[in-house]
């Protein structure tokens, strides 16, 4: 099979200004999409992600017997099953998505009959394994292809569980937690670094209830079984993890001034404004507002006269901003001090390796980079020039170097340009309007 890509010029800019809304989160439209398709009742969405891999979720749920209505104004609207998923007539196909696969896995688990679920060749490639140990614990059966998709669950009446994720994943926490929303009694995740807590969010707006603590130091969620969600109308907020792009092109370019509203600021995901400063930008959040127990607010960045600075993400951070880590790499260079990135070796299953990508790319703009097998070190004060990138089918480099581009000196070729598509088809467009050339 031929797959057409696609190649998108980019040219250096000389300063980024403007302001911007952002389209849905995608974690969060992957959670309202699959709670509403499996709530009772009509629910309705605005601002719903336009990513491909929300799409995988919406079309896995239609086919488990939901219907999904695209209104002409936007609205996305979704008539609920009532808590029983019909029996598909096909694969699911969840695409790109790992969010969709592994959540998804969770909901079925607790769902008689048997269920395969198929990704395209990135997705085929992640590890599975991570859900597989939980979901066979309450009583599922999960046969894998060599620890990856395809994937075929056998579910039914489980058992509640206890359980300490070995890995921070919100995907992984997710999957038991909707496992345990069917179970009898209570089912309990355990984390020893608090991982993004939409689902957890979520599930409250619709209804369920969902008790969270700290116990010796360790996030607790627990869920009991048996409950019913009941459909929501909401409005996604715009996704933090697409605005680092613009909030990182931004910091490249003193004078530059960019503000983004309607944005979600959820605590677990807001790190990047965080490391950002640690960088050296200048960040305002100019109003904040809670609409469904998530944050969202207006945020303003500029950058210092004298350019950014230096910084390092591990531990705990690094778990936290793992889907910026790519964008906050490649404008390292032209920081005065660079970045050290550690502890991100999860950044090496994403939908690419994103440590060997990042690490080529940044190499094929002419900088210095080490590679490590849990990061990498990125010194500031260089100087790039523009160069053919290959995306490598993954969303994030596609844009992490789209903005790199913005400050090397000649044009850059970013191979693989749709795979942006996947998580913000608006992206290329969005760059233009506020990149000043
Ligand atoms: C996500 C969780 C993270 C993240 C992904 C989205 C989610 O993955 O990288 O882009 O929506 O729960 P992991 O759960 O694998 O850490």
């Amino acid at each position: 099979m031929h797959t057409a890509t696609e190649e998108r010029l980019i040219q250096p800019a000389r300063n980024i200004f403007g302001s911007l809304r952002l389209p849905g989160d995608k974690s969060i439209s992957h959670r309202y999409g699959m709670l509403a398709a499996f709530a009772r009742g009509v629910s309705r969405f605005q601002n719903f992600s336009t990513g491909a891999d929300c799409a995988s979720t919406l079309a896995c749920m239609t086919q488990l017997g939901a219907r999904v209505n695209r209104l002409e104004d936007g609205t996305v609207e979704i008539v609920g099953i009532g808590g029983q998923v019909h029996a598909p007539d096909a694969p699911l196909d969840c695409g790109n998505s790992g969010s969709t696969m592994r959540m998804l896995s969770g909901l079925l688990a607790a769902q008689h009959g048997q269920f395969t679920l198929i990704g395209d060749a990135s997705l085929s490639r992640r590890p599975m394994e991570r859900i597989r140990k939980p979901l066979e614990a309450m009583g599922a059966s999960i046969a894998l292809t060599e620890g990856h998709a395809p994937l075929t669950l056998r579910g039914g009446a489980l058992r509640a569980i206890d359980f300490t994720t070995p890995i921070p994943s919100a995907q992984v926490k997710t999957c038991i937690l909707l496992a345990g929303l069917q179970t009898a009694g209570m089912t309990t995740v355990r984390e020893a670094i608090r991982t993004r807590d939409h689902s957890e969010l979520a599930l409250r707006a619709f209804g369920a209830s969902v008790e969270r603590s700290l116990d010796q130091g360790m996030n607790a969620v627990s869920i009991s079984g048996s409950q019913l969600l009941n459909a929501i109308d909401a409005t996604v907020p715009g996704d933090i993890s697409s605005a680092a792009f613009f909030l990182c092109a931004a910091a490249l370019f003193p004078g530059s001034q960019l503000l983004i509203d309607g944005l979600g600021l959820n605590p677990t995901r807001a790190t990047l404004l965080d490391a950002l400063t640690a960088f050296g930008a200048q960040i305002a959040v100019l109003h904040l507002e809670e609409k469904n127990s998530e944050l969202v607010g207006t945020v303003q960045i500029t950058a210092p006269t004298e350019g950014i600075g230096a910084t390092e993400i591990s531990g705990a951070l690094a778990a936290q901003l793992i889907d910026e880590l790519p964008v906050l790499a490649a404008i390292a260079p032209y920081s005065r001090g660079g970045i050290r990135i550690r502890d991100a070796k999860e950044l090496r299953v994403k939908e690419s390796d994103r440590i060997a990508l990042t690490v080529a790319n940044l190499r094929a703009m002419g900088a210095e980079v080490t590679e490590h097998e849990d990061g990498m070190d990125v010194p500031g004060g260089q100087s790039l020039h523009g160069a053919i990138i290959e995306a490598g089918g993954d969303h994030r480099i596609a844009m992490a170097f789209s903005v790199a581009a913005l400050r090397a000196s000649g044009d850059t070729l970013i191979r693989g340009a749709e795979s942006a598509a996947i998580s913000f088809p608006e992206f290329f467009q969005m760059l233009d309007f506020i990149a000043e050339r």
